[in-house]
């Protein structure tokens, strides 16, 4: 049977890899804390990701903005006005939903139902009324289509209105002179900032990107879907500054090169897509997202857009600061330097939690083996090595006789390279069972051989394959593997 979002959800959970924030409260929707090996697998995600866009670019560098901005950079950005969802309350449960995501519910009820041309026809209305902005129409539809409240189960709606997705707090000591300001719910307003201070002080040349790893925050109403659509999320951004009349090519070379990323991870092509978009964002003149084949279905993982020049743009009318460069190539036509222009910017935008859990799903295998009566199921996590939070469990095979002591010594040997760890309690396949279940790739063992001529077995987590090998080749042969 398929993996469904409950068994990743889990497994996740009991293996230490994600657990429900302050869970002895109760939990808060839609926000999660990562365990052990969650935060070992989602920090090799983020460097992995730093490492191709950083080092193996000669043209794109980092940097770590704040999570708090100077307000007017949301006024600029267009987040202020426009960074909203339609949103419905139910008079008697006090519940606030997000009106589309009712009829979205509705649109795919209709379609496991069976009936596919019913959910595809509500989704074109719903589209057709958010795109006039027709408020009304939107809870009309609620109301003709019978929607009710999943919790009371009535249809006492409120009417729709607009509410916007950031979350604001107050700085200043004293409530009088606080001014509001607002938790970034997206990293690139500050990439957009510092353009001239990176361009300028990193003497960079157009092309050139900038990238970013960061907290957003977003007041997501429906919550759904696990680390899918989250309040407190992590993004791993880079916005590519290139001369105008440009920006097509770079955002096709960006486009593949993203996709080519995600299958190096290990994602299978046939699970990956591109969704591109006919409706633009008003600051959009190409937009495409890389979906993933999540349990509920293909859904965003990463969005490359073309941005044109909006942002820097818009920084530049707020700030009153000039955001040009000057590009002293020559134009071919006209035989003089580009001169000074405002750059276009294409957008890579990946959320490292959306990007875990496609991971983490695609990793979750479960295999019959065996034959006749020894027939069992075997689970485990198909994570390439160089993502898995332990690279190497070494085990003596009893523990006593100088066993201890000799894969001890191994430990100490590999550990400044790679995570490893040693375990001696219980049955050896029993310790190999625990390292399958989080993915670690090889288990090294030390047995009576191993104190007269020096070798240990590698056992392969995928193939449950075990070889001998001398200890002093096991740095590259795990070395080899654990790159990407
Ligand atoms: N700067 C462009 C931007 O923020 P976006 O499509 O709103 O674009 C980019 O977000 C990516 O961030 C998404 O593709 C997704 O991976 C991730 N993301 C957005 N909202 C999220 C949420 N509530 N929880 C987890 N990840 C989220």
């Amino acid at each position: 049977p398929a993996t469904s979002l409950q068994d990743i959800i889990a497994h996740a959970k009991e293996y230490g890899f994600v657990f429900p924030s302050s869970e002895i409260y109760d939990g808060l929707q839609a926000v999660y804390d990562y365990g052990q090996n969650g935060v070992e697998l989602k920090n090799n995600l983020k460097s992995v990701w730093w490492k191709a866009m950083t080092q193996l670019h000669d043209n794109v560098v980092g940097i770590d903005a704040s999570i708090f901005m100077h307000p007017l950079t949301w006024k600029a950005s267009g987040h202020v006005d426009s960074f909203n969802d339609p949103m419905i309350d139910n008079r008697d449960s006090k519940k606030r939903y997000r009106a589309d995501q009712l009829i979205e519910l509705k649109a795919e009820a209709y379609e496991t139902g069976g009936d596919e041309e019913r959910g595809k026809a509500l989704r074109e209305e719903l589209a057709r009324l958010l795109g006039n902005e027709d408020l009304d129409g939107v809870r009309n539809l609620i109301i003709a289509e019978g929607i009710k409240d999943p919790i009371s189960g009535t249809d006492n709606w409120t009417e729709v209105r607009q509410f916007n997705l950031m979350f604001s707090t107050q700085v200043g000591s004293l409530a009088e002179d606080a001014s509001l300001i607002y938790l970034r719910p997206e990293t690139a307003q500050g990439i957009f900032v510092n353009f001239l201070n990176v361009q300028k002080t990193g003497r960079m040349k157009i092309p050139f990107g900038i990238a970013q790893i960061g907290k957003a925050f977003r007041n997501e109403i429906v919550a759904r879907q696990f680390t899918f659509r989250m309040r407190e999320f992590e993004q791993m951004e880079m916005q590519f500054f290139v001369r105008p009349g440009t920006e097509m090519e770079w955002y096709e070379r960006w486009r593949d090169a993203r996709l080519n990323f995600h299958k190096a991870l290990g994602l299978p092509a046939e699970k990956l897509k591109f969704h591109i978009h006919e409706k633009l964002a008003h600051y959009a003149n190409a937009a495409v997202d890389i979906e993933y084949q999540f349990p509920f279905g293909f859904r965003e993982m990463e969005g490359i857009h073309s941005r044109t020049d909006f942002d820097l743009k818009s920084h530049q009318e707020l700030s009153r600061k000039k955001q040009q460069y000057f590009d002293n190539d020559v134009d071919p036509a006209t035989g003089k330097p580009f001169g000074n222009y405002i750059p276009y910017v294409v957008e890579t935008s990946v959320g490292a939690d959306r990007l875990f859990l496609a991971v983490f799903c695609n990793a979750f295998t479960k295999e019959t083996v065996g034959e006749g009566d020894d027939q069992k199921e075997r689970t485990y996590l198909k994570l390439h090595p160089a993502l898995a939070p332990i690279k190497v469990a070494v085990f003596p095979l009893v523990r006593k006789d100088g066993l201890p002591e000799k894969a001890q010594e191994i430990v100490k040997s590999l550990r400044s390279e790679f995570r490893v760890v040693y375990e001696e309690r219980d049955a050896i396949g029993k310790r190999y069972t625990r390292q399958d279940l989080i993915g670690t790739p090889f288990c090294v063992a030390v047995d009576y051989q191993s104190l007269e001529d020096n070798t240990v077995t590698i056992r392969y987590r995928d193939t449950t394959e075990q070889i001998r090998v001398p200890i002093s080749e096991l740095k590259a042969r795990i070395g080899q593997d654990v790159s990407i």
